[in-house]
């Protein structure tokens, strides 16, 4: 039998528990890619008592694995870099390929992106400011530096010639000062590219080849499908293809490869920076989920916006990105809270409606409708350690019962839950490699 290849996504606005299944499911494929995104993710995974904080490199990096990043990944140099030597000198070695044709983000990406994203008011993402929007914007122009470009350096200076003096002006009309020095820049960028030349390769035909001859890949999603530039509430939301077809594009695979597409559903709602959420809580509870959530961002270390489970927002993506099954997490973090709340509608003026608009001023005035559900008493870590190692039916029943409310809504079968942040805090309800 054919092994399997799996997508991992996230199902509302990031942050919903990726790494954590990433870190899971690894032990079991050859291959783990980013296919999108940059710098702008962050997950933390701890290797013998030692934290890491990865940004780019995926994670499956601690466990041997060969790590690909995809044509669709933004690369700063400089990060990467910096992420390869820590794991170095924990003694990781580091197999890792990346796409010659991955687009490299430039010191003018890092500057333009606040004040871009400043300059649009009420149409503001609160983006992380590493560069992504404006290097994924270049791409787009084919304005854009690849990889491959910084191992040519006769190449990068053409380039450089006709981009810097462009930016010059933009960043002018922003109101930003710094000078951009072109042959600084060229020699700090063939300078990472001398670094990273060892890790190039054409990693569609190393992905494609790999696959056919029975190896198997894990396509590790970054962001969340409600930050889709294509599917989220669009401006709010990041420049890339957070959804599962996003794995193909940004890899070179084509999508009959993929196997298995597992949704990871956090069961309640959070967002790091702008734009409306219609079941945001503003209160008390906002607060204890948010503590009892550690919702705080990897990457920026911002307080994220907290909110009752959306599953309007959830069918939505659950549809767009044909989730095979869903994994649920943080689960333990609605410990204690009771009721909970399942918004499964939205009032829109007199307006009742189950679908997701993506249209920002119309979201903004849409009132979630609820339905309540009971909660579940705080049970101590090692308590949901014990309750994961003896399976699904130590659950506490109202935790049963809104988890299998969930599923029903979606009309997707939950194949994982998560209790906690550690390997052993996980309920396995389907083997995704199996049949
Ligand atoms: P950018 O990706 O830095 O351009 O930010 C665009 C929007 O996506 C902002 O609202 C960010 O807060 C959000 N965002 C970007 N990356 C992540 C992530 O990994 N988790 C959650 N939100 C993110």
């Amino acid at each position: 039998m054919a092994k399997k290849n799996i997508v991992i996504i996230g199902s509302q606005w990031g942050d919903e528990g990726k790494g954590k299944l990433t870190d899971y499911l690894a032990d079991k494929v050859d291959f783990v890619v980013r296919f999108q995104g940059g710098n702008n993710a962050g997950h933390t995974i701890v290797v013998n008592g030692k934290r890491f904080a990865f940004h780019l490199i995926p994670s499956g990096v601690v466990r041997g694995k060969t790590v690909v990043i995809g044509n669709g990944v933004v690369i700063d140099p400089r990060v990467l870099l910096h992420e390869i030597k820590s794991l170095e000198e924990a003694g990781i070695k580091v197999n890792l390929k990346i796409s010659t044709k991955a687009h490299v983000i430039m010191p003018y990406h890092v500057l333009l992106d606040g004040v871009e994203d400043a300059a649009k008011g009420k149409y503001a993402a609160g983006t992380t400011k590493r560069g992504i929007g404006p290097a994924y914007s270049d791409k787009h122009m084919r304005a854009g530096i690849r990889m491959m470009d910084i191992v040519q350096p006769d190449v990068l200076r053409e380039k450089l010639g006709y981009i810097v003096p462009i930016k010059q002006k933009i960043l002018e009309i922003y109101g930003v000062t710094d000078r951009l020095d072109e042959n600084a820049i060229h020699e700090e960028y063939v300078a990472f590219g001398s670094q990273l030349r060892q890790y190039l390769a054409d990693t569609e035909y190393l992905l494609n080849e790999a696959l056919d001859s029975g190896k198997n890949a894990l396509f590790e999603g970054a962001q969340g499908s409600m930050l889709c530039v294509d599917h989220g509430l669009y401006p709010h939301g990041t420049s890339s293809n957070c959804v599962a077809q996003g794995a193909s594009t940004g890899t070179g695979v084509p999508m009959k490869k993929m196997d298995y597409v597992l949704g990871i559903v956090k069961a309640y709602t959070s967002r790091v920076g702008a734009g409306p959420v219609p079941t945001e809580l503003l209160d008390a509870t906002g607060d204890q989920i948010r503590e009892q959530g550690h919702e705080y961002g990897t990457t920026t270390g911002r307080p994220r916006r907290v909110g009752w489970f959306d599953a309007v927002t959830v069918k939505y993506t659950s549809m767009i990105n044909g989730f095979d099954g869903i994994c649920i997490t943080l689960l333990d973090a609605l410990e204690g809270i009771d009721p909970l709340m399942i918004c499964t509608a939205y009032e829109h003026g007199n307006e009742r409606m189950t679908r997701w608009i993506a249209d920002t001023n119309f979201m903004k005035d849409c009132k979630p409708v609820y339905e309540q559900m009971r909660g579940w008493p705080k049970r101590t870590r090692e308590e949901w350690r014990t309750t994961a190692s003896k399976g699904y039916g130590t659950l506490p029943p109202e935790m049963r019962a809104y988890v299998e409310r969930i599923q029903s809504i979606i009309g997707v079968p939950a194949t994982f839950l998560s209790v906690g942040p550690g390997r052993d805090e996980t309920i396995v309800l389907k083997d995704v490699f199996k049949d």
